[in-house]
C-alpha cells in the first residue's frame, strides 16, 4: 500500500527503514522523502511507523 504518493513510498519501505534504525518522522523525511511534498502522508506514515517499532 502507497502510504506517500508524492513521493511513492510504501508501508512496506516505511518498515524496511524503521528496521534499520528510522524511528522518528523527520528520520523517515531523510531516508524515503516521505512528507517532503504534500504532507498529508504524514500521520499515515507516523502511524506505519509506530506500528513497526512497537512490533520490533
Ligand atoms: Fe507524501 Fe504528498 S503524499 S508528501
Amino acid at each position: 500500500m502507497y502510504v506517500c504518493l508524492c513521493n511513492a513510498v510504501t508501508d512496506k519501505a516505511i518498515r524496511k527503514a524503521a528496521a534499520s534504525g528510522c524511528h522518528s518522522l523527520a528520520q523517515l523525511r531523510c531516508e524515503l522523502g516521505v512528507a517532503s511534498q504534500c504532507g498529508k502522508c504524514a500521520r499515515q506514515a507516523k502511524a506505519v511507523l509506530n506500528e513497526a517499532t512497537t512490533q520490533a
